[in-house]
């Protein structure tokens, strides 16, 4: 991995992931915000943080590509479809990209990481993994030896993937999601938060975990 030179960055977003985002940039990159950008139909106020927010659509004139480089700072939505669409699109505009890795990150030397790729404090990654374009990794997750994760995959908080796992592009893993080792998401599946994933799943999937058992008790009455 190696150490980004520092750069001007806009921010595609201006919800809370492009908050959080612009936070961490700012706090733990060597990169400057300067702006975000977002569809002209979204923009609900010109300021946000004290930085313009101005159209994607005529982005280019306010945010050269020459001199300033990009993050895509959206959610899952829609199964990642949104980032992945604003990412490539930007990148046919001639954007280039900026990514964040935590300082409390712990990543092996040899990972190979994509463009705008954010890997959260206290995550994990070890030797042997590749990480495609646009892959979000939150805080506090483990990605073992030789995991392949496809473009634009969002994994959220807490999330473990033994070895040898491949993530399927555009999928998304709640938060504590577990996959065992040598298990393949299929493309654009949604593995809800607190599932254990045993064996494959095919493209598309939704898989979500049990319910917990509800007591018919006061919980003055349990022993603890
Ligand atoms: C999997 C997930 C995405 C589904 O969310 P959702 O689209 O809001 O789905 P709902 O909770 O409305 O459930 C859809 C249906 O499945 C059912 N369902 C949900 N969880 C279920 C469970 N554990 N067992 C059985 N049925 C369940 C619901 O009852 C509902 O059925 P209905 O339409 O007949 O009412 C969600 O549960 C989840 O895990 N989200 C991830 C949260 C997370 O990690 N956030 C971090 C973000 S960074």
């Amino acid at each position: 991995m190696q150490p980004q030179a520092t750069a001007a960055v806009v921010i595609y977003g201006n919800g809370q992931v492009a908050e959080l985002a612009m936070a961490r940039l700012l706090a733990d990159s060597p990169h400057r915000v300067v702006g975000f950008t977002v569809d002209g139909a979204l923009i609900r106020q010109a300021v946000l943080h004290g930085l313009p927010v101005v159209p994607f659509e005529e982005a280019e004139r306010h945010f050269p590509p020459e001199q300033v480089r990009m993050f895509v700072a959206v959610g899952p939505t829609q199964c990642n479809r949104i980032r992945a669409e604003r990412f490539e699109q930007a990148r046919r505009r001639g954007y280039g990209f900026v990514g964040y890795v935590s300082s409390r990150a712990q990543v092996a030397a040899d990972v190979q990481i994509g463009e705008n790729v954010s890997i959260g404090e206290g995550t994990i990654v070890h030797p042997f993994v590749r990480i495609g374009d646009d892959v979000h990794i939150g805080t506090a997750s483990v990605i073992s030896h030789h995991c392949l994760l496809g473009d634009h995959s969002f994994l959220a908080v807490g999330c473990l993937l033994a070895g040898n796992v491949k993530v399927g592009p555009r999928s998304f893993l709640g938060a504590r999601a577990t996959v065992r080792d040598h298990v393949a998401i299929g493309e654009a599946s949604v593995i809800g938060t607190g599932v254990t994933v045993l064996r494959n799943t095919a493209p598309s999937s939704v898989l979500v975990a049990p319910e917990p058992v509800l007591l018919p008790v006061d919980s003055a009455s349990v022993r603890l």
